[in-house]
C-alpha cells in the first residue's frame, strides 16, 4: 500500500507552527505526565488533556503516531472500496482521524470532530488551517461528551484511541452510539494486550449486530489469537526534532503499535467489492534466502505459519515485498 507523505508532512508543519509558542519546559513536563498516564491501563478519572499545555504536548508527541496508525487503517478500508462522503470522529481530540480520512477518501465532503475538551478542538481547528485539502480545512470541531453526542449521522464514524479512557459500560455505549450514527465504523486502540481486548469486544458487538468486517480479520469466526497472543500492527512514524527533544529520544523514527477493527452496516457492505481474501500477515515476515516465512491469520479462522518459496515465482517476488499487516500474497 503506497501512501503519499504529503499529509503527514503538512501535519508536522502545522504542529510546529501551532505549538511553537508554548514554553518548552512546560511542554516537556506535560509530555512526561502524559507518557506516565498512557503507561497505566486504568481508565482516567479526570480528562487527560487537562490544560492547553497538555493538549499541545499530546499533539506534538502522540498525534503524528495516531495519525500514522489511522492513515494505515483508513487506507486499508479505502482499498476495500468504502467511499464515505461524511466523517464523524467521536473523541477526535486534535483531529488525527480527520487528517487521515481526508487523505484516504477523495469522496469526503464533510468532516465533524467531536470531543469533550475544548482546548483540543481549538488546536484541531488551528491545525487544519494548514491542511492540504479544502474539505479538511473546513472541518467542524464541536464540543460534546460521550453519552450526549449530537444527533448527527455519517457514512463513516471513527473512534480512535478513546476506549481506554472510558469504563467498560461507557465503551459499550460509545459503540452503540457510533453504530447508530454511522453506516461504517472504525475503531483503533493501542496495540497492547488490553487495547486488543477492547477491540475484540467491539468486534463481537459488530458481528452480533450483523455488520460485515472490513479488516483486519480475513474471517468472521472467533479470533484465533484470543488465547495468549494479541492481534496488532505497526505504523512507522518519522519523529520531528521537537518530538525527539520532548521524549528524550534518539531514533529518527518510531513504530506505533495499534489494534483495529472496521465494519460496515449491511446496506453498505453489499455495495463493496469482495476482496481476494488470502489471509493477514501478523508479524514481521522472516525473509530468508530462497523463501519467506509468515505468521498469518487465515480466511478459515485459523492462524499459523505459511512459507512462500522461490519456486512460487511471481508470488515469491510479491512475498519479498510483503510487510507485517499486509494481505498474504
Ligand atoms: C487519546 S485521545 C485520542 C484523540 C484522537 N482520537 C486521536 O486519535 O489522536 C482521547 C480523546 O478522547 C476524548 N474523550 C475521552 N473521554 C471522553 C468523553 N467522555 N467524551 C468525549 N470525549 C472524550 C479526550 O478528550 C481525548 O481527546
Amino acid at each position: 500500500m503506497s501512501r503519499t507523505p504529503e499529509y503527514a508532512a503538512a501535519l508536522r508543519t502545522a504542529l510546529r507552527r501551532a505549538v511553537g509558542a508554548v514554553d518548552e519546559r512546560e511542554l516537556t513536563r506535560a509530555t512526561e505526565a502524559l507518557v506516565a498516564r498512557y503507561r497505566s491501563v486504568a481508565p482516567a478519572s479526570a480528562p487527560i488533556l487537562a490544560s492547553r499545555v497538555h493538549v499541545a504536548a499530546y499533539a506534538t508527541y502522540r498525534m503524528p503516531a495516531t495519525h500514522a496508525a489511522l492513515s494505515r487503517v483508513l487506507g486499508e478500508v479505502a482499498a476495500r472500496g468504502l467511499r464515505p462522503r461524511s466523517l464523524l470522529d467521536l473523541g477526535g481530540g486534535t483531529g488525527a482521524a480527520a487528517w487521515a480520512a481526508a487523505e484516504a477518501f477523495d469522496t469526503l465532503e464533510s468532516v465533524t470532530v467531536l470531543d469533550q475538551v475544548e482546548d483540543a478542538l481549538a488546536l484541531g481547528r488551528d491545525l487544519v488551517a494548514d491542511a492540504p485539502s479544502p474539505i479538511l480545512a473546513a472541518a467542524t470541531f464541536r464540543q460534546a461528551r460521550a453519552g450526549a453526542w449530537p444527533e448527527l449521522e455519517a457514512d463513516l464514524v471513527t473512534v480512535s484511541y478513546v476506549l481506554s479512557e472510558l469504563e467498560e459500560r461507557q465503551q459499550d455505549a460509545l459503540l452503540v452510539d457510533a453504530m447508530r450514527r454511522g453506516r461504517s465504523v472504525v475503531v483503533v486502540e493501542p496495540g497492547t494486550p488490553d487495547g486488543y481486548a477492547r477491540v475484540l469486544r467491539v468486534r463481537s458487538a459488530l458481528l452480533a449486530a450483523g455488520w460485515t468486517l472490513l479488516g483486519p480479520c480475513p474471517h468472521a469466526a472467533e479470533c484465533p489469537l484470543a488465547q495468549g497472543d494479541w492481534c496488532h500492527f505497526a505504523a512507522r512514524v518519522n519523529r520531528s526534532a521537537e518530538h525527539r527533544r520532548l521524549k528524550g529520544a534518539e531514533l529518527s523514527y518510531e513504530d506505533e503499535k495499534f489494534s483495529w477493527i472496521a465494519a460496515a452496516a449491511p446496506e453498505v457492505a453489499e455495495t463493496l467489492t469482495a476482496e481476494a481474501n488470502s489471509g493477514r500477515i501478523l508479524r514481521h515476515p522472516l525473509k530468508r534466502k530462497g523463501f519467506v516465512e509468515f505468521q498469518v491469520c487465515r480466511p478459515d479462522g485459523t492462524a499459523g505459519r505459511e512459507v512462500v518459496s522461490k519456486k512460487a515465482g511471481e508470488r515469491y517476488r510479491r512475498a519479498r515485498d510483503a510487510e507485517w499487516g499486509d494481505a498474504l500474497p
